[in-house]
């Protein structure tokens, strides 16, 4: 198990490139399955998310090349293989194949994904919504097998919760289905409307994306077609909000601004100093951050991908802050490692409590999950001394060579191979 080493306090400057967005290629690469036809992906990110998903999809027999530029995909002579527990309790997003291989073979098999550090993170809107869809499931050791009787028939489903996971995974099992689909209460984030982008460059007939309420007109069968995946919004705000922390000049390129307005407007609110133009973010110093109360929320409101790295923010901000996590029922983790390098955040329920004008001392720190283990290494770069932050293939899952990346801006960061 690799681990980061970071010499702190970090010096910061020059410019950071966003990658595409993960949490936009993974349902985009699941996409493939649906088509016969070559799907052409730009922008696809170099992560360990990506590089396990592939591996998924060469296990159906799904075709992939790729270039320095695009990754091609071809699902024409696949096979309907299972999904198995190695593979989904590692990359929950697994699970987004059950739509496609239904459309495709009438049935699918997948291990249930378990629970993972963030929450137990059922899948039980996806199996209500496909069974609305004609599925019918069984539960067999550990398995989650389905069954349709011909072919899926459109419906009307409302989601009683607007799950990013099970709004990709319904919009997909519509494509191909028979007749008219149409999804109620809809997760709206920008991925998800990536990937409708996507599928409609495919032939796809969805209409309402980035509404609540999306409308699929069944087809036949799908064309080849070419997409670029947006901007990681997440590994955008990130950044940003490093450069607050440093109080350094910094300039962020190829973002997706309009994708980001909950984070932008919270951040000037607190004080932080922005330069934002059509595709960059320039971060300057700041006179003073001060802290704040927010809440996690489903898109447009913050995400609670950037819960973590602000609250890494606030404990050096002045004044205390107040953070409601909405989406998952235990996405705190990072709290108890933030304390060990001289936070001082106390967690009541769904509510951490951040007390503002601390000063980060290095210590040795455990990853949890992706978006906890960005945060450590937010506050080992503020931290005077070496911070070590073990276990980082959780960083590895959704930011690219991390040290890479910033080692170039100025920190001194190294990775211990173990
Ligand atoms: C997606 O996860 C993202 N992952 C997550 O990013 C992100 O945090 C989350 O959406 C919320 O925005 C990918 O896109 C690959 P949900 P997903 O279904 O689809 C509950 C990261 O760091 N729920 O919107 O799993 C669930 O337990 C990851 O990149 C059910 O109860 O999120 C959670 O509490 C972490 N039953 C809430 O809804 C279900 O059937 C939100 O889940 C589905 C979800």
């Amino acid at each position: 198990m690799d681990k980061i080493k970071i010499n702190g306090k970090s010096d910061l400057y020059g410019s950071i490139k966003i990658s595409g967005a993960k949490n936009s290629a993974l349902p985009i690469l699941v996409s493939s399955l649906l088509s016969e036809k070559d799907l052409f992906i730009k922008n696809l990110p170099d992560l360990e998310d990506i590089k396990n998903m592939k591996k998924l999809l060469n296990k159906f027999n799904v075709k992939i090349s790729s270039t320095s530029e695009v990754t091609i995909i071809n699902s024409k002579d696949i096979i309907n293989n299972s999904a198995d527990y190695d593979i989904v309790r590692k990359m929950r997003a697994s699970v987004l194949v059950l739509g496609p291989l239904l459309s495709r073979f009438g049935e699918a098999k997948i291990s249930l994904p378990g629970g993972c550090a963030i929450g137990t993170r059922p899948i039980d809107i996806h199996l209500e919504g496909l069974s609305k869809l004609g599925c019918k499931f069984k539960i067999e050791d550990g398995f989650v097998i389905g069954k349709v009787n011909k072919m899926l028939n459109g419906n009307y489903i409302k989601l009683p919760f607007p799950s990013v996971g099970a709004t990709e995974n319904l919009v997909m099992a519509s494509v191909l289905a028979n007749g008219k689909t149409t999804i109620d209460n809809a997760a709206k984030e920008p991925e998800v409307q990536d990937l409708i982008n996507c599928l409609k460059s495919m032939g796809a007939k969805i209409s309402g994306e980035g509404s609540e309420t999306l409308v699929i007109e069944g087809v036949k069968t799908l064309n080849e077609a070419k997409h670029e995946i947006i901007s990681d919004r997440i590994v955008a705000g990130t950044f940003i909000i490093a450069a607050i922390m440093l109080n350094k000049e910094f300039m962020i390129t190829k973002v997706c601004v309009k994708h980001m307005e909950s984070l932008i407007n919270l951040l000037i609110e607190m004080g932080a100093n922005l330069i934002i133009n059509n595709d960059t973010i320039k971060v300057l110093p700041s006179k003073q951050i001060n802290g704040t109360t927010i809440e996690t929320a489903p898109y447009p409101g913050f995400p609670t991908d950037l819960q973590a790295q602000l609250m890494a923010l606030m404990t050096i901000a002045n004044g205390d802050s107040k953070i409601r996590e909405t989406i998952f029922e235990n996405r705190f983790m990072h709290v108890p490692e933030l304390n060990r390098l001289g936070a001082n955040i106390k967690v009541k329920k769904d509510i951490a409590f951040i007390k503002g004008n601390r000063t980060y001392k290095a210590a040795q720190v455990m990853a949890s999950d992706l978006r906890a283990s960005v945060s450590l290494v937010l506050a080992g770069l503020c931290a005077e001394g070496v911070t070590t932050v073990n276990r980082v293939y959780h960083l590895d899952r959704g930011y690219e060579k991390i040290e890479q990346l910033l080692e170039k801006n100025g920190p001194i960061i190294i990775r211990e191979k173990m």
